[in-house]
């Protein structure tokens, strides 16, 4: 898929036109932050009129909201040529401008899968006392048309949150401390560097090892760093030289995992559909093997033929399970236990390690 497209790569240019050269269909899923339209409106400022955020830069000034939207549709019909059939969308923004984000994601054949709330755990307070305090931006994630066969990672979802489905609400700090790129006079390099965290779940949720992915305003480059940790590809457009300078050097810090570390929860379509008995039959788990459930009050043992036997009961792993639990049915990849390293390890992992191998063979 990479073709004429510069992988890897964060190009200086005008977003509009630099995606212009890029090839259609040809990245698998595009995380934008897009020029917030701020204007420097009236809570940005303190007490004493001086701006609370440097979000005073050129770009992020229009003259008005139909310049705004006329840019925004230029850069959303680009995205959309560019972005695979199946791939899908993240645009980040606030009260400012997150609503015409979406009526024009939707004009455009844009489909939405979610508004995600990030919650921010250190939000900056309203300075005049005149309004709540703004703690969250939304992102919307939208696949490419209603009929996209788009990736969701729901099981790497859950496992990131303690085995409880992931909801559209996320609780994240805003970028500070180490992670907060100084310029040489010590002050924040880009006035709004998103969170590693916040780009970390994106691309775990939405992406695989060796997709492409695109941030047409890359800024300080959390998306490329964050992607390339991740071990996918990335191609970033930002046209302030500083922040393309800046960007380029962050990413060149950035260590890229191996594939074997990056492998996520594999989807449940992903999930061949391997009999239990051919890992009785290549030794992975040998019979005579003890099977236990979670919290260890009942005990099998693996027989040759890949069925199970509890003192005169036996049957399969989903047909054991439900027998000893009088339950009316039981997923025995998850019910049933091994011993593998001293710890104890649900047998479905057999499944997820041999997608994950095939992946990276
Ligand atoms: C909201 S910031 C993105 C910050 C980024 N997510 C990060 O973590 O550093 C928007 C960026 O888009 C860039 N930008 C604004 N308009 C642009 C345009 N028309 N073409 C290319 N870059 C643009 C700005 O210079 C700015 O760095």
């Amino acid at each position: 898929m990479t073709g004429e497209l510069p992988v890897d790569q964060i190009l200086r240019g005008e977003c509009v036109e630099t995606m212009k050269t890029l090839p259609d269909g040809s990245v698998d899923c595009i995380f934008a932050d897009p020029p917030y339209n701020l204007q420097l409106r009236g809570e940005l400022r303190r007490p004493d009129e001086t701006v609370v955020d440097g979000v005073d830069d050129a770009w992020d000034k229009f003259d008005d909201y139909s310049a705004y939207d006329k840019f925004t549709r230029e850069w959303l019909s680009e995205a959309h040529r560019i972005l695979d059939k199946d791939g899908t969308i993240w645009v980040i923004g606030s009260y400012h401008n997150v609503f015409r984000l979406g009526a024009i994601l939707q004009d455009l054949g844009f489909w939405i899968l979610n508004d995600i709330i990030w919650r921010k755990s250190n939000p900056m307070p309203n300075f005049r006392g005149r309004r709540f305090t703004n703690a969250h931006e939304t992102m919307i994630w939208a696949a490419k048309s209603p009929q996209s066969r788009y990736r969701f990672n729901y099981q790497a979802m859950k496992a990131l949150n303690d085995d409880l489905q992931m909801r559209s609400d996320w609780y994240l700090p805003l970028c500070t401390g180490n992670e907060r790129l100084k310029n040489e006079h010590g002050l924040k390099l880009h006035p709004t560097q998103k969170p590693e965290s916040l780009l970390h779940r994106v691309l775990v949720a939405s992406t695989n090892v060796e997709d492409v992915v695109l941030d047409p305003f890359c800024g300080s480059g959390t998306t490329p760093a964050v992607a390339k940790r991740l071990g996918r590809h990335y191609v970033g457009i930002e046209r302030h030289p500083d922040y393309v300078k800046a960007a380029r050097e962050r990413v060149a810090r950035e260590e890229r995992l191996t594939s074997e570390h990056v492998a996520v929860t594999p989807a449940k379509r992903d999930i061949p559909r391997i009999p239990f008995g051919s890992f009785v039959e290549t030794g992975v788990l040998p019979a005579g093997t003890a099977l236990y459930d979670r919290q260890k009050r009942l005990k099998a043992t693996v027989t040759p033929d890949g069925t199970l036997v509890s003192g005169n009961q036996r049957g399969s792993i989903h047909k054991l399970g439900a027998m000893l639990t009088n339950a009316p049915s039981c997923n025995g990849w998850t019910f049933w236990f091994f011993e593998r390293d001293g710890e104890m390890v649900p047998i479905d992992i057999l499944r997820q390690e041999s997608v994950a191998l095939r992946n990276v063979g």
